[in-house]
């Protein structure tokens, strides 16, 4: 049993996870040499950026965590075997997309980065080394890690060439949500570490102290916290999609989905967090959980209990087309050829992250209708909407000439608009889909004066006020609300 303090961290993958978490540990234990490792080696060169804005993650308040260590004891480079070799503790903090082919495609996780890690882990470690997941992972996963682990010690063992290296395998489940990243790293609600070795479980524990209080350390067996991540994951999602069900019954019925949030949010029991109706669920993580909960579910034989969590991605789904018809039905029922401002890219606000974006789908139906979109996003950049609605975008075009030849012929078009002036000239609607909060604070009188009328706001995120839109001689949709 190795109860030695940690000295030495190493973390595979530089992403959403990987990056904002190690930085964190850096800043708090400058004890500890922190070194973050990653394939992509432009990743690797803009977390090494001396510029702290070029940094390739988003995140409020990390340039200033990432600029207090950096090159102290926080370093970013892609030498990722001899950064294992140097490391006491290894993350494991790649991706782990859903499966689009072979057995599970759709649902299952593709864990072959996981697996590739875990092999160069055994290849190049040196010593005791403790494995902590941080990626989101199936239940029994530490089970295929530890398996591969074992058969290189019995290989090294094999070979006879001094003391092979011995693993311990941990799972340590990050909860952080984007945009937020830095203060729920800072003052977690919990952290959480599953695993069988107590020196181990220690000795990650060991760090989270230096600034965690010892009650929010929440240790468990391995599979109870591989369980828990997923599950936290689903109820969230689950919520949202509870919400978004709700408020369309609101929009049929002349209820107002912000009233009954608050109504049922005041009662304890369901508390007033994680109500907000809107155009769903995006990020990378809350769908590609489910649908390894819904794998999972029907591994074991629970075909019912698979159902019951597939029916939270549908119904996220279905408010996503529902929100696009919409748009279509209220612009007597075409939008082809007209051009409409989408304000908001990003999956929520504060963040330049678009996996699973509402924007994606809503906008793509809008483009399948043949609608000209004109994109703004304060941090996404057209590269990224370009590849995500897998179409290049068009040049603007000249709001006081007549439509464009794509726009004639009822192919669906899109631009990026850098600004929201640029955004909003000759457009029909306008459609908040991110709340960045810029968009809370627009002037409703100026846009209406640029917009073709009858002109419409849909506001899929409740950050405008209907009364100053009204007064503008908008017409408004607020999801949730029947008008
Ligand atoms: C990832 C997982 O998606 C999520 O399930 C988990 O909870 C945390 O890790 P994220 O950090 O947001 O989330 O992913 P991403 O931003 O894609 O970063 C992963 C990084 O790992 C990428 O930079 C990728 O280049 C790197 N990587 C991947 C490796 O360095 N080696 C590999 O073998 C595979
Ligand atoms: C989530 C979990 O919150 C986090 O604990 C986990 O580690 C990773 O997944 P993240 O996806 O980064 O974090 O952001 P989150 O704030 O949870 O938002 C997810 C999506 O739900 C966003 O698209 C957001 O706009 C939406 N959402 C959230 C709502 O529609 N309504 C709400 O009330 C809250």
């Amino acid at each position: 049993m190795n109860t030695a303090p940690i000295r030495s961290i190493c973390c595979i993958g530089a992403g959403y996870v990987g990056g904002p978490t190690m930085a964190v540990i850096a800043d708090r234990c400058p004890e500890i040499q922190v070194k973050v490792v990653d394939l992509n080696e432009a990743r690797i060169a803009a977390w090494n950026d001396p510029d702290l804005s070029c940094l390739p993650v988003y995140e409020p308040g990390l340039d200033a965590v990432v600029g207090r260590s950096r090159g102290r004891n926080l370093q970013f480079s892609t030498d990722v075997d001899r950064a294992i070799a140097t490391a006491d503790m290894v993350f494991i903090s790649v991706n782990t997309p859903t499966k689009t082919k072979g057995l599970g495609a759709g649902q299952a996780s593709d864990l072959r980065w996981v697996e590739a890690c875990a092999r160069q882990v055994a290849k190049c470690a040196r010593g005791h080394t403790i494995v902590v997941e941080k990626s989101t992972l199936p239940v029994r996963t530490a089970e295929a890690v530890k398996a591969i682990l074992e058969a290189s010690q019995l290989a090294e063992a094999g070979e006879q060439k001094g003391p092979p290296p011995s693993f311990s395998v941990l799972s340590n489940p990050e909860f952080l949500a984007e945009g937020t990243a830095i203060a729920d790293l800072e003052q977690p609600d919990r952290v959480l570490i599953g695993g069988e070795d107590a020196a181990a479980i220690e000795a990650l524990a060991g760090i989270y102290q230096q600034w965690v209080p010892q009650e929010r350390i929440l240790r468990t067996n391995l599979w109870s916290s591989e369980l828990s991540k997923l599950t936290a994951n689903a109820f969230l999602a689950q919520r949202i999609s509870s919400i978004n069900s709700v408020a369309a019954l609101c929009e049929a019925t002349g209820a107002d989905v912000r009233e009954v949030a608050l109504a049922i949010g005041t009662d304890r029991r369901i508390g007033s967090r994680f109500l907000q109706s809107g155009p769903g669920f995006g990020g990378s993580c809350f769908k590609k959980d489910i649908l390894n909960l819904v794998y999972l579910c029907h591994h074991f034989g629970l075909p019912e209990v698979a159902e019951y969590w597939e029916s939270v991605v549908h119904l996220n789904t279905w408010q996503q087309h529902r929100i696009a018809s919409l748009v279509v039905r209220k612009l007597f029922g075409t939008v082809s050829g007209k051009r409409l401002a989408i304000l908001g890219f990003a999956f929520k606000a504060d963040t330049n992250d678009t996996r699973e974006a509402p924007a994606i789908r809503i906008a793509g139906d809008l483009l399948e209708e043949g609608a000209q979109l004109a994109i703004h996003d304060p941090k996404v950049s057209a590269e990224q909407i370009a590849r995500d609605l897998n179409l290049p975008a068009s040049s603007a075009p000249d709001a006081e000439a007549g439509p464009t030849r794509a726009a004639l012929s009822g192919e669906g078009t899109w631009w990026p608009a850098a600004n929201i002036t640029d955004a909003v000239r000759g457009a029909d609607a306008v459609l908040i889909l991110t709340e960045w909060s810029q968009y809370r604070q627009l002037d409703w009188s100026g846009i209406a004066a640029l917009m073709r009328h009858p002109a419409w706001v849909f506001d899929a995120r409740s950050v405008v006020d209907p009364a100053t839109i009204r007064s503008a001689g908008l017409s408004l949709w607020r999801v949730g609300d029947a008008g």
